[in-house]
């Protein structure tokens, strides 16, 4: 496995693997989530590259970026074990030099949710995306469906930017109990732990109460009864996939999202209606 840090370098690499190139883009302190999407990636590409890099351009001021956790050798252990030919690790000087000053604008898709918590965390994560994507040139990019407003984020770049790269989507990796691997659950305490699978069991409510015919108003009101009461609710809706817009109920291709607090953590989860 080859490790390059630099753009040149970077690009000479990448432009001399076999094809199709697959490519996994995460921000590090991997788990069975990120090594699933290469999985896929080598299911179906001679050449699997995963980029690691924590970037600062879709943290709030108030977010985690200092403490986001970082164990480069850790993942290159597990990448190289996973079959991984390439990893791409880039310092932040790299990716944004001084003067850097060009972002893409994803429009409303990103100003909802996720974007309304966090205001201009997907312009951050199209920009970098963009980026990434511009040093590998792959022929296909692999995305969890976990981040799945990120997902329609990125296709919709894809599409609106005209750029050659195939996106494919995998199922979110869970806990036994349900609860969706995620970087983050390393920051829960022990109670707080014990209480992140409601997350996942009101996300299945709002769908049965919807589906039961409910109205959404009721249908969200129950299923906020399920999540931890110590929790703090950001949002829970059913959405168009491709859009993000809010919808009256759940159809094929919809997604029914959710956003809580437990204590400092923000998680999100989905669960998908396949079309
Ligand atoms: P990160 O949170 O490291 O996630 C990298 C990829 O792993 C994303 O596509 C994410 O959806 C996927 N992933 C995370 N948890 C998963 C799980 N439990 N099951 C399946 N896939 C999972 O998402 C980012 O990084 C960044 O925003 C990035 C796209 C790298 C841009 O900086």
């Amino acid at each position: 496995m080859q490790v390059v840090d630099a753009i040149l370098p970077a690009r000479a690499a990448f432009g001399a693997v076999p094809r199709p190139l697959g490519f996994v883009p995460t921000m590090g302190a991997l788990h069975r989530g990120h090594l699933e999407l290469v999985r896929a990636a080598r299911a179906s590409c001679r050449t699997v590259a995963v980029s690691l890099f924590v970037n600062p351009l879709q943290f709030g001021p108030d977010e985690d970026f200092a403490r986001y956790p970082r164990d480069l050798a850790g993942d290159c252990r597990q990448l190289e074990e996973a079959g991984v030919d390439l990893v791409f690790a880039p310092e932040r000087e790299t990716m944004y030099p001084p003067g850097f000053s060009t972002s893409v604008d994803v429009g409303e898709i990103g100003a909802r949710y996720e974007g309304a918590v966090r205001p201009g965390h997907f312009r951050g994560v199209a920009t970098v995306v963009l980026k990434l994507l511009n040093v590998v040139r792959p022929d296909a990019l692999f995305l969890g469906q976990k981040d799945a407003q990120q997902t329609a984020v990125l296709r919709r770049m894809v599409r609106d930017l005209d750029l050659d790269v195939r996106v494919e989507i995998v199922p979110t990796v869970r806990e036994a109990d349900g609860l969706a691997l995620s970087s983050r659950n390393a920051y829960l305490s022990v109670a707080q732990r014990a209480a992140a699978p409601t997350l996942q069991r009101a996300l299945r409510e709002l769908y049965a109460a919807l589906a039961r015919g409910d109205g959404k108003e009721n249908a969200v009101r129950a299923a906020r009864g399920l999540l931890d009461p110590a929790a703090t609710l950001d949002y829970l809706d059913v959405v168009d996939a491709d859009t993000f817009e809010p919808l009256d109920a759940p159809r094929a291709g919809a997604f029914v999202v959710g956003a809580a607090r437990f204590g400092q953590t923000r998680l999100l989860d989905n669960i998908w209606l396949p079309a």
